[in-house]
């Protein structure tokens, strides 16, 4: 029997992709036989990741993209149509966290966490929409993954801005999926939410633990982490890339509108 599990041939754009969980989805994609779009404001570290997996057999080039620019994605969305004639799956992964009070936080913090988190997945998804459509420049439909949070399910104390994002994520998610699916376009739009995963974002929140004296040891700050949770260890930015990966193939062909949790357990209680 063949793998139901492979993306051989489609064309993934990665947004995020030049490190933690969008660089894990982009070689995970291409290991099995995506090509990939490793797109990304890191230019330099986007194009290592790109260079990597060429080196380990798979096909991926690196674009340069700040999500929250429309006429970035507009280069972005026309190169690929250019260079391989379509766009089948888009995985919206680019994001930022925000730690902060509520009180601390300043309107232009609350903006630029919800422009990166929020306007960078709506804009993303408009532009994918138009060109997977019937008619569109690369007219074969497509999947569309929305990375949200567990943080987009529950809340947290300061991360009001973050979980705002998150869950604003969720629901344009399944918003969208009903629309593009109503409409025959051939498009499934779903959300992934990872919790605590290991990732530069997350090890950042680790150090600003340490220096605020939350915890004594990094030690201490990851068990803090995993107490949340069911299972005892912290996720792996590959955890995450196993769930995108399915949603990015035709083993998911009648899931849309969901939402997937990857977090060790952490919203079951
Ligand atoms: N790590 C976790 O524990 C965790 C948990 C839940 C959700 N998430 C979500 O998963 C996604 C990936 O997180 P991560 O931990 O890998 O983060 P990360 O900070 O390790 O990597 C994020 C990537 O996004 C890129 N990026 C940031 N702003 C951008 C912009 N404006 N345009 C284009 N690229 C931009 C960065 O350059 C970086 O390569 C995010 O949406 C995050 O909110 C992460």
């Amino acid at each position: 029997m063949e793998p139901i599990v492979h993306v051989k041939g489609k064309v993934a754009l990665v947004t995020g992709g030049a490190m933690g969980i969008g660089a894990a989805c982009a070689g995970t994609l291409a290991a099995h036989g995506a090509r990939v779009i490793v797109a990304d404001i890191a230019e330099r570290e986007a194009r290592a990741v790109a260079e990597a997996i060429g080196r380990d057999g798979g096909s991926a080039e690196s674009m340069v993209l700040d999500v929250t620019q429309e006429g970035d994605w507009q280069r972005v969305i026309d190169a690929t149509i250019a260079r391989h004639g379509g766009l089948d799956v888009l995985v919206n992964n680019a994001g930022i966290a925000l730690v902060s009070s509520l009180l601390e936080t300043s309107l232009d913090d609350w903006r630029r966490v919800h422009a990166v988190n929020l306007d960078g997945v709506f804009l993303g998804t408009r532009f994918a929409v138009d060109v997977m459509r019937p008619g569109g420049k690369g007219g074969r439909g497509g999947s569309i993954i929305n990375l949200s949070s567990v943080g987009g399910i529950i809340g947290a104390g300061g991360l009001s801005a973050y979980c705002s994002t998150k869950g604003g994520v969720r629901l344009f998610t399944k918003s969208v999926a009903i629309e593009v699916g109503k409409a025959g376009y051939g498009i499934r739009v779903n959300s992934v939410h990872p919790g605590n995963t290991d990732t530069p974002m997350f090890r950042k929140e680790l150090k600003d633990m340490l220096d605020a004296g939350m915890a004594g040891s990094e030690e201490e700050a990851l068990q803090y982490y995993m107490n949340m949770q069911a299972l005892p260890e912290i996720g792996r930015p590959r955890d995450i890339a196993a769930m995108v990966l399915f949603l990015a193939s035709d083993a998911s062909r009648f899931v849309t509108g969901a939402e997937f949790v990857v977090d060790g357990g952490l919203t079951a209680q």
